[in-house]
């Protein structure tokens, strides 16, 4: 397991759309692990393998740790390969988001409230499930991730180009 540097905007790897998983082998697991660690470390709540420069459809999720009353360090992680939505409700639900590709910057995005999900968890194992809550606007956003869409993307060109360069001054000024 090893912590591995997150993509920024406005890195052209984070456009590039991820290819599906042929089989969840040990070596996925290691890669998942990989995400989980470097997610945990950044204090992110959802991961896609683009962002540590890996272009597969991989998303790591943990919606309970560091939630408020949960007990401290109890984690929760979830794993969905090759996912697919579909179901999109008619009804939408504004969520302000943020994303660790793009630190420091949050906007409200308006996604369907509720989706329904088919992926390969962990072990392989194909699951379906009806996404609702935050879990339905994290799943899409991790989603667009696998597409090469970031959720500043959804934003007005100002607003976009306003978070590119916010990210890009963070980074020189860290530099
Ligand atoms: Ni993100």
């Amino acid at each position: 397991m090893a912590i591995k540097d997150i993509l920024t905007v406005p890195d052209a790897r984070l456009k590039e759309v991820s290819q599906p998983v042929a089989a969840v082998t040990d070596e996925i697991r290691a890669l998942m692990d990989d995400m989980l660690d470097s997610m945990y470390a950044a204090q992110g709540i959802g991961l896609a393998a683009v962002q540590i420069g890996v272009p597969l459809r991989v998303i790591v999720m943990d919606l309970e740790w560091g939630k408020e009353g949960a007990a401290e360090g109890h984690r929760a992680p979830r794993f969905f390969v090759n996912p697919e939505l579909s179901d999109p409700s008619h009804e939408t639900t504004p969520y302000e988001e943020g994303c660790l590709s793009v630190p420091q910057v949050y906007d409200v995005i308006e996604r369907p409230s509720t989706v329904r999900l088919r992926y390969l968890d962990r072990d392989g194992v194909a699951r379906e499930e009806l996404a609702e809550g935050m879990f339905a606007t994290c799943i899409q956003h991790e989603m667009d991730h696998l597409n090469g869409v970031v959720f500043i993307d959804h934003l007005s060109r100002l607003k976009r180009e306003r978070a590119v360069a916010k990210v890009k001054k963070a980074r020189r000024l860290a530099a």
